[in-house]
Formats: C-alpha cells, structure tokens, sequence
C-alpha cells in the first residue's frame, strides 16, 4: 500500500538551480528559459508544492539573485558559490533540512516532472530505504547508469565519464531526482569524495554508501523520459516546450474543446474554458485568460489575460490583452483590444479598429477602421469608419464620453476632453470640440463649394 503524504515524515524539497547552462548561449540563467510562459525552476517548484505541506529550498549559484528574486514559493534560496558537483549543492542546504524530515532532490532545468511521479518517490522513502527515480533510454549517452546486481537489486551509479565499457551499455539511467532520508545526507555528504573524472561532488556517490549501510535502494520508473529530460540547450527546450504544449492540448480535448491542430495552439499560462469552444490554428493564449461556453476564436489570434463571454466570436488576427468581452460580441477581423477595455454585450468590433482603456456598451459598434482611446460608449452607439478620439494633447490624456445611441459619422475627429450626449449625431468629416448635447446634430467642416464650368489647369505649352 503507498502511503499519502500526510502518512509520512515532513518532507523537505531540494531544487538544485545553481548550474551556469554555458550551451543556451544565454544571458538568462538556464532555470528561468521558460516552458509555456514559465519558468523551467517554477515548473519544479509548483509541481512539488502540489505534493501538501512541503518545506522547499532552492540551490541557486549563477546570477543567483535574479534566480531568486524570479521564482515564487520557494521557503528558502540557499547559495552555492562554487559548483563543485551535486553532491556539493545538496550539502549547502545540509543545515537547514530538518531531522526528522525525508528529503526529496529535484533539478530546476527537469521542467516536466509531474508531481504524482514525486508522491510515488516519497511514499517509497522510509528510514530502512531511499527511491531513486530512473528511465530506461535508447540512447544513455550522457547519463549516470544505474549498477544492478545479479538480484537485479540498485547498487551504485557510475557517471558516463567514469564508466568502463561494459557499465556504459546499460540503458537503465538516473534522472538525478531522488528522496532520502535527511539522516542518510547528513551521514553522508560531508565524507562524499571528488576524486572522479569530473572532481566532482557527486550526489550519485550516496547510492552505493546507502548500500554498504543496509540501506535498501528502490528504483521508480519514469512514466516517460519527456517528464525526467533535462534541458541543456535550445534544442531540448524547444523539444519540452512542444511536449508541454501537447500535453495541455490534450487535456483541453478531452475536456471538450474543439481545436483545429493541436499543435498550432500555445498556452503560456492558465486558460479555462466553457463548453463547445472552438480554436482555429496559431492562437496564442497568455497569462490568464478564460473562454466562456460557445466561444470561438479564428486562427492567428494573440490572447492575454482577458475574459471572453459566452457565444464571443474573435475572428481572424485579433490582439486582445487586458480586456473583458461580455456575450454574444464580435470582434475582428484584424482588431486589437488594449488594456483596460470591456464590451457589454453584443458590441461589435470590426478590421482595424483600434481601442484602449474604453468602454462599450450593449450593441455598440464600431466596425471598420478607427482608434478609440479613453472613452465611454454607450449602448447602442455607432462609430463610423476611420473615426479617431484625439485622446492625448502631448501631455495628459482626456476622456471622451458618448451617451446611448450617439451615431458618429465616418473620419470624424473627436477632440477630448468631449461629450456627446445620447442620440447625439456627428456629421462624416467633422471635427468635434465641443459637447454635443442629446437629440442633436454637430457639423464641423468646411461647406462643399461646386465651380461649376470650372476649366481645370492645361500644361504650359
Ligand atoms: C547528473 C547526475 C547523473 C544524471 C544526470 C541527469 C550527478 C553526479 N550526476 O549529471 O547521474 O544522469 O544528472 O540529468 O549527480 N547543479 C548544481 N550545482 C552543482 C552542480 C549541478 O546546482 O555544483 C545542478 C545543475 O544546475 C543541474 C543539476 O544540478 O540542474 C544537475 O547537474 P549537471 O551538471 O547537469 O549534472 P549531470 O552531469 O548532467
Ligand atoms: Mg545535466
């Protein structure tokens, strides 16, 4: 029988994130490139928290305060200033692991480790063993090797660089994630020696100790070797990332949602979603966005923590950040929505229309061709084509306020500071400056003169 955590000692969570990661040829340390949106180290950290009341310390070295100050949960970032080895960075946390508590050892660049696979190494974790979790791979180029013995029972781990021939066609590979008892380390890393090929500390050295001392070495197999891969270059984070991707494809299919490709949908960041929704190809979801039921999204469309309600159609190439859609809207094609903008129900957006920070209300519009910054539209209003609100006087920005029903005319010029009052009507072509008050109509521009006979101009012979 497994046990639940509840069931077991305190457990105290190591996530080694000091290495430099020389071959992402980056100024970013390794563990913050990100998989979908996040950092690889908060991948770790977060799958680890969902194990309950967990204690967890992370070993930071290379540019550690930007390490430290980008990851959250963390209960403490101990710094190793020199890598010495694995074996060297699990000690740096020595003092402040508790002794009655089981260790569990997690890499920072393992993004994809899930956090069932680390309830089943810490339920396998008593004072008479550790667990050790390891995968099977076609190619262990690279890898500890796990050493059995003729009872097929763990007993060490040689490194790739200190392997013979023989060790070097094992398959069988350490992950480097393993849950030990804080005891064992204690006993253990202090007399851990370096004299290997790398003069190294190397962690993977406490399995054969564990074995000269009784102490028996459980081994849990990887569900897949995508959930135990590391991340040394690009290459392998653009391979994580894709499985990433994949696996919330997944998931969101089998919760129902239409998606045109699987694999042309990025979510980078937590997207929820209703019933019947439908993604057309390259769409891009960030940060927090939720999707009500009958919500359709067209393809190429860039999504950033907003809210889009039920029956809400985004058509093809819309931008939309910051923004909260009610029902039954349209927007797009080719719209952007900027921070700070909501649309009551049925509002309709249309091609190159532009809108920052305003509101609009229930049926409003504005279809084609406008940028509208800083104002209030009310229900039933419609702005004509190529209509601007001069928000911004190259100073400070002002409002622009229009009531109900207000029917503003194509490449009109609204002036903030403005009202326009409900029912209030812009003739095409003007430029307003002043209120506009209800059931009226505003004209602001030159009266058309017809020359009729006119000869137009001949060149000069
Ligand atoms: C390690 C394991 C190897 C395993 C492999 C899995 C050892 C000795 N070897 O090898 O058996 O197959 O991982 O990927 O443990 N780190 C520090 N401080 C250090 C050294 C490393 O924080 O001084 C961190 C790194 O940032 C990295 C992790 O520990 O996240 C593993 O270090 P790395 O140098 O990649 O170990 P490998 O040689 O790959
Ligand atoms: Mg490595």
């Amino acid at each position: 029988m497994t046990r639940s955590l509840s069931d077991v000692a305190k457990v105290d969570v190591v996530v080694l994130a000091a290495g430099k990661g020389t071959r992402m040829y980056s100024s970013t340390p390794k563990v913050l490139h990100t998989i979908g949106g996040k950092p690889m180290a908060q991948h770790v950290i977060d799958a680890a928290k969902r194990l309950g009341d967990v204690a967890l310390h992370v070993v930071v070295g290379h540019q550690a305060d930007s390490v430290s100050s980008a990851l959250q949960g963390a209960d403490s970032f101990v710094e190793q200033r020199e890598q010495l080895g694995t074996g060297h960075a699990v000690a740096q946390v020595l003092p402040t692991l508790r002794e009655d508590a089981i260790t569990l050892i997690l890499y920072g660049d393992v993004p994809l480790i899930q956090t069932q696979t680390l309830e089943r190494l810490v339920a396998g974790c008593t004072a008479q063993s550790m667990t050790l979790l390891t995968v099977t791979l076609d190619n262990p180029q690279g890898y500890g090797r796990i050493c059995r013995n003729t009872d097929n029972e763990v007993i060490s781990i040689v490194e790739q660089k200190d392997a013979d021939p023989q060790q070097l066609l094992i398959n069988e590979v350490n992950t480097g994630i393993m849950c030990i008892q804080q005891s064992c380390l204690v006993a253990w890393l202090p007399v851990l020696s370096n004299t290997n090929a790398q003069n190294e500390y190397y962690l993977t050295d406490v399995v054969a100790m564990a074995v000269a001392q009784g102490i028996g070495v459980t081994s849990v197999d990887a569900p897949s070797p995508e959930e135990v891969e590391g991340v040394n270059n690009k290459l392998q984070l653009g391979a994580l990332e894709r499985c990433y991707q994949r696996r919330l494809a997944d998931a969101l299919m089998l919760a129902g949602t239409t998606l045109a490709d699987p694999a042309r949908v990025d979510i980078r960041g937590e997207l929820s979603v209703g019933q019947d929704v439908f993604i057309d190809v390259n769409t891009v979801f960030s940060g927090k966005v939720t999707l009500g039921d009958n919500v359709s999204i067209g393809p190429n469309c860039v999504v950033s923590n907003s809210s889009i309600g039920d029956n809400t159609e985004l058509l093809a190439n819309c931008v939309v950040d910051q923004a909260t859609l009610a029902n039954d809207c349209i927007i797009g094609p080719f719209a952007r929505l900027r921070p700070g903008s909501t649309f009551a129900e049925k509002s309709k957006v249309g091609n190159f229309v532009e809108v920052k920070n305003s509101s609009f209300g229930e049926g409003s519009k504005a279809n084609h061709l406008a940028y509208v910054g800083d104002a209030q539209v009310g229900a039933g209003s419609n702005i004509g084509a190529g209509t601007i609100t001069c928000n911004y006087d190259g100073a400070n920005k002002h409002k622009t306020r229009l009531g109900k029903n207000v029917f503003i005319g194509s490449n009109s010029t609204l002036v903030a500071p403005l009202d326009i009052a409900d029912n209030g009507f812009v003739a095409a072509g003007s430029t307003i400056v002043k209120t506009v008050v209800a059931d009226s109509l505003a004209v602001a521009r030159g009266r058309q003169k017809n020359i009729e006979g006119w000869a137009r101009p001949s060149k000069k012979s």
